[in-house]
């Protein structure tokens, strides 16, 4: 038996990513996107090849995942580094997250890394950063930046077989230690629409996604900017627009996407002027606030009025560890 153990943060895309260019099995993005790791959320993984399985098995937090999740996402990792190693033998996964799975929050970035880095491990691969991150993309599409710590880029790269689609550190996690991000927990509910049959759907039916594009490469540079300067206002007020931008384009998606519920539009009224923080949705309705930490008590105060559940403070994570358990 040959086993590995890792652990891998999630991230959270300041500059996201929302839709595919050719072979959507590979996973490969229209434009380039730029996250941040954290250090709140972190998936922990043990990965055992035994030569007595039939078939992967992935079990999430003591539960086993159906077989067609399995082969669709953790099973096109597994089959990559199989080809790599030259091995037929099958793989158990193990996994856990350190926040709760009804928190609504999406741990598949986090887990996909983690699985990525346990396998290539147990197989004794030794990949460097931007092979693991091309392989964790195959998985799914944000995993390959929870690769790395700190403020990570993705590079959506124009090959079609995606070998220049990689990602790599911006800015280690110490770069702004000022920076926080206040997640306030409002609905616990599993998304209907996955990010992979959204965007499909967003790709093939929205008129304003090459406004979005346009938008993305324009401001891009000026993303990495504000965070290069730690200049607060400006990073607020550019992760709020590229927030909207996402989510105007789901919604502009036939039929229209939405992701978003009345508490995500009172987080929008409350910090949309981006004076003290910068919210960011995902495919979900809970949001990231970013601020600095001399505002922390009175964001959570806001959230508080606004009818939050459960609040979750995360910092930068330096990234992942091998030696998860
Ligand atoms: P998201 O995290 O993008 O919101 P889900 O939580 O629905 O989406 O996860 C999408 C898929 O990712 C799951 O169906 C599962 O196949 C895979 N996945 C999620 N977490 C893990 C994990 N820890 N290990 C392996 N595969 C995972
Ligand atoms: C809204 O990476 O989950 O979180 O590549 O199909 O697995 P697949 O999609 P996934 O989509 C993430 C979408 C997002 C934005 C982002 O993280 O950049």
């Amino acid at each position: 038996m040959l086993e590995g153990e890792a652990e891998a943060p999630s991230n959270i895309a300041i500059v996201k990513y929302w839709g595919k260019r050719g072979d959507p099995k590979l996973n490969l993005p229209l434009n380039d996107s730029f996250s941040i790791s954290l250090d709140a959320l972190k998936v922990k993984t043990r990965v055992t090849f035994d030569k007595s399985l039939m078939k992967d098995e992935v079990i999430i937090n003591g539960k086993k995942l159906p077989e067609d999740k399995t082969v669709e996402y953790a099973g096109k990792v597994l089959n990559k580094l199989r080809e790599i190693s030259g091995t037929k033998i099958y793989a158990k996964v193990e996994s856990y997250s350190n926040f709760p799975e009804s928190a609504g929050l999406a741990s598949s970035a986090a887990g996909i890394a983690a699985l990525t880095l346990a396998s290539a491990k147990a197989l004794g691969l030794s990949l460097d950063t931007k092979e693991l991150s091309i392989i964790a993309r195959i998985g799914s599409g944000s995993a390959c930046r929870s690769v790395f710590g700190g403020f990570v880029i993705w590079h959506a790269g124009t090959s079609d077989k995606g070998d220049d689609s990689f990602c790599e550190s911006m800015f280690p996690y110490d770069h702004w230690e000022e920076l926080v991000d206040i997640i306030p927990i409002f609905s616990e509910e599993k998304k209907q629409v996955s990010s992979r049959q959204g965007m499909k759907l967003t790709t093939t039916s929205s008129a304003l996604l090459k406004c979005r594009l346009d938008f993305v490469n324009n401001t891009f540079t000026d993303v990495i900017e504000s965070v290069k300067n730690r200049n607060p206002q400006r990073f607020f007020q550019l992760t709020i627009r590229h927030s909207n931008s996402m989510h105007a384009v789901m919604l502009d998606s036939f039929p229209p996407l939405i992701y978003l519920n009345s508490f995500s539009l009172d987080v929008i009224r409350a910090f949309g002027d981006g004076n003290i923080a910068g919210y960011t949705f995902d495919a979900g309705p809970n949001p990231h606030i970013f601020t600095l930490r001399k505002n922390l008590n009175v964001v959570k105060e806001t959230l508080d009025k606004l009818g939050a559940k459960k609040i979750i403070i995360s910092g930068i994570s330096p990234g992942p560890r091998l030696d998860g358990f």
